[in-house]
This record gives structure tokens, C-alpha cells and sequence, in this order.
């Protein structure tokens, strides 16, 4: 399989990834055995915990490729909480797109939908960047209202859900929630948002195989291969 992974903390040293770059080089290893040809390097920007900015985000990427394998490519992004402040940051250059396209993951905070969500998804839209919502079906409040998912999706977002999630890993509930948002049309894309080598490794095989047995191969490559493969062709880094 090529698939693409959109969301992936493999950069060393900047979030809850991996410490070290021999950590990022085992990910990069596994991804590399799953078919994943393409990764986007995506660590948290969360304000007060993960004070990330493109400028750092790129050198640290720009370091890795230095000693990494050819395979899977490496392009840098961001896992960007929603902040108050997120727009001004998104005006200064602080914020990265995915890969210099016009795509970009935003996370929701842990409980809560802000009140001014729609109008920066929105604001968002205006200034050409289209916010990817991660993992909804981890959220506490969209896990359970699929009407609200879907009027964020009407505004104008689009919708990543994790792989694990699709495989049981994170427990059946949350896989049901995932393909019941599936079923739904909710979800334009699944990344493995992984985090290390052992507990949350970078596979998407697994996770291929589940949406392909229970929706078909069509649903699982537009899922998995045709909507990604668009954000790489968007991308200039
Ligand atoms: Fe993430």
C-alpha cells in the first residue's frame, strides 16, 4: 500500500513523541514496513505546555532528514490546539499548514466546543486554510454528537480520525463511535497521530483492513490514500 500519513509526533524532543531521534528513526522504520510513503511530521502546538512554532518545527525536521531513510518522505505540519490567540498566531507565520498546503490540523481543547468555533473555521476558511479536525471520535463532546461533527463539517472542516481507534486500541466503544462516523459520511481521513514506537506506533495497515472489510476498498482508499494523496499534491514542503 502508499498510504500518507497525515498526523504523526515523530519529531524528537517537541512534544509527547519521542526524546530522542533514534526514537523517531524506529518510527520512521515501522512506518516504512506498514506502506506509509509519506509522513507529515506533526507535533503539538498547545499554548502554555507546547510552545511550537514553524520556525523550530522546521529546523528540527530539516535535522532529521539529515539522517533519515529516503522512505517514508518527510514533510512538517502542526497538531494545533484551538486557542483564543490561534488567528494572530496564523497572521504571524507561527502556525505551519500541512506541508505548506492549505490544509491544517486543529485539535478541539480536551471537553469543550469554544462557542466561537464556527466563526474560526470560517476565519480559517477566508484566509484559504482548511481546518482538519483531529480525532472527534476521542473528543468528549463530538465522540457523542455526531449532529454537532457534522455542522462543523458543514461550516467548512473537514475530519481525521486515528487509526488505532479503528482497530480497537483504544477500547470497542471508541471503535464504534469511529465507524458509526464513517457510516455517517463524517470523516475525510485516518492518521495514525502516533506517538512512539511501542504503544502508538505509526501503522495504518491494520486500520485499512477494518474500513475496507466493513464499508469496502472504495471507502477505505478514499479514506486512507485519495484524500491524502490531495493535501501532498497541495503541499510545497
Ligand atoms: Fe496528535
Amino acid at each position: 500500500m502508499n498510504f500518507i500519513d497525515i498526523h504523526c509526533h515523530i519529531l524528537p524532543g517537541m512534544d509527547d513523541g519521542p526524546s530522542e531521534t533514534d526514537g523517531s528513526l524506529r518510527m520512521l522504520n515501522i512506518a516504512a514496513g506498514d506502506g506509509i510513503y509519506h509522513i507529515f511530521a506533526t507535533p503539538h502546538i498547545l499554548p502554555g505546555t507546547y510552545e511550537n512554532r514553524s520556525s523550530g518545527i522546521r529546523s528540527v525536521l530539516e535535522d532529521l532528514k539529515k539522517i533519515a531513510p529516503e522512505t517514508p518522505r518527510l514533510s512538517y505540519g502542526a497538531d494545533v490546539r484551538v486557542s483564543v490567540d490561534l488567528l494572530d498566531r496564523v497572521e504571524k507565520g507561527e502556525v505551519p499548514t500541512l506541508g505548506g498546503s492549505g490544509y491544517m490540523l486543529i485539535e478541539m481543547p480536551d471537553y469543550i466546543l469554544p462557542p466561537n468555533v464556527d466563526n474560526l473555521i470560517f476565519n480559517l476558511r477566508h484566509r484559504g486554510i482548511i481546518p482538519i479536525i483531529t480525532h472527534p471520535e476521542r473528543h468528549l463532546r463530538l465522540m457523542n454528537d455526531l449532529p454537532a461533527l457534522g455542522k462543523l463539517r458543514d461550516n467548512g472542516a473537514l475530519c481525521q480520525i486515528t487509526a488505532m481507534s479503528l482497530t480497537g486500541g483504544f477500547g470497542k466503544g471508541l471503535r464504534k463511535i469511529s465507524i458509526g462516523m464513517i457510516k455517517k459520511g463524517l470523516v475525510d481521513f485516518v492518521a495514525t497521530d502516533a506517538h512512539d514506537d511501542r504503544n502508538r506506533p505509526p501503522v495504518l495497515s491494520g486500520a485499512y483492513k477494518e474500513v475496507s472489510k466493513e464499508f469496502g476498498t472504495s471507502v477505505a482508499d478514499t479514506l486512507f490514500l485519495s484524500n491524502a494523496e490531495r493535501i501532498v499534491e497541495a503541499s510545497k514542503v
